[in-house]
């Protein structure tokens, strides 16, 4: 299940996955999936793709998906939470110094970012426990790394990534007692050019900017390779672990 696969990386996730035959059925959810043109055209061709409905500032959304997928299947066996928000409107933008800072957009951030992911876990827990591989790893970025922050700013950003970043330890550890642990993990992407970046990208250097295609192939090699013992981690799209 890929929760923000409207677009950007978690909309080739749902690509990727569907190409995979090992799933035999890939629930893509996202706020409005009938305004997600793509994910429409997708399930024409394959029914195995499954459209959810789900805000993750919604509590009631999150709670109707899960119980959708209770009744469909009654278990899942990967999560992956995509769903991030670094600029929206003109209120949340990147923070260069702390005269940016808005109580308005550090709430949406957080609520985006950190918050939405720990409520999809408590609502998906039961269902991840039932399925055989039990993997949920959440979309953080390098820029969450405390330890790696050598620039300052984008307070919101990266003070959400950060809290996310927590919960998917304290997550590995509660979630590590079970006699059939759910693997946990946070993930850092790469820079991947899609909508979020779109605004920022003139300032990169092309070269080191992954396609959404290849950025979402990388996550799942990733996932893939890692194993129980790593569950808690912070990892870049090669592997590498990432200082908290
Ligand atoms: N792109 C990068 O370089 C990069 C780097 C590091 C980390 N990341 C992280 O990777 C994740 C995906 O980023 P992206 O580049 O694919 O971004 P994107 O293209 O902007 O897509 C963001 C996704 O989040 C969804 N979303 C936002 N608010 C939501 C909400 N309330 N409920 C449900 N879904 C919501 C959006 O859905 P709507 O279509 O409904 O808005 C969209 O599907 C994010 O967590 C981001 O922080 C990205």
């Amino acid at each position: 299940m890929i929760v923000g696969a409207s677009r950007g990386i978690g909309l080739r996730l749902v690509e990727h996955l569907l190409a995979d035959t090992r799933f035999s059925i890939v629930y893509a959810a996202c706020r409005e999936p009938q305004s997600a043109p793509k994910l429409t055209e997708l399930q024409t061709v394959d029914s195995r793709l499954r459209l959810l409905p789900l805000d993750v500032v919604d509590e009631a959304t999150i709670r109707d998906a899960a119980d959708s997928v209770a009744t469909r299947t009654g278990w899942l066996d990967t999560l992956i939470y995509c769903a991030g928000v670094l600029r929206s409107g003109d209120a949340l933008k990147p923070e260069k110094r702390l005269s940016d800072v808005r109580s308005d957009a550090l709430t949406e951030s957080f609520r985006v970012n950190a918050l939405g992911a720990l409520l999809v876990a408590r609502e998906f827990e039961s269902l991840l426990k039932a399925g055989s591989k039990a993997v949920f790893a959440a979309l953080s970025a390098r820029v969450g790394s405390i330890g790696d922050n050598g620039r300052g700013g984008w307070y919101a950003y990266r003070s959400s990534k950060a809290a996310l970043n927590m919960m998917v330890k304290s997550l590995a550890i509660e979630w590590g007692r079970f006699p059939r642990p759910i693997r946990c993990y946070a993930l850092h992407p790469g820079t991947v050019a899609t909508d979020l970046t779109a605004p920022f990208r003139a300032n990169i250097d092309s070269r080191s900017v992954f396609e959404p295609e290849l950025a979402a192939r990388q996550l799942l090699d990733v996932i893939d390779a890692l194993g129980r013992d790593d569950s808690g981690g912070f990892y870049a799209y090669d592997g590498k672990r990432i200082p908290w």
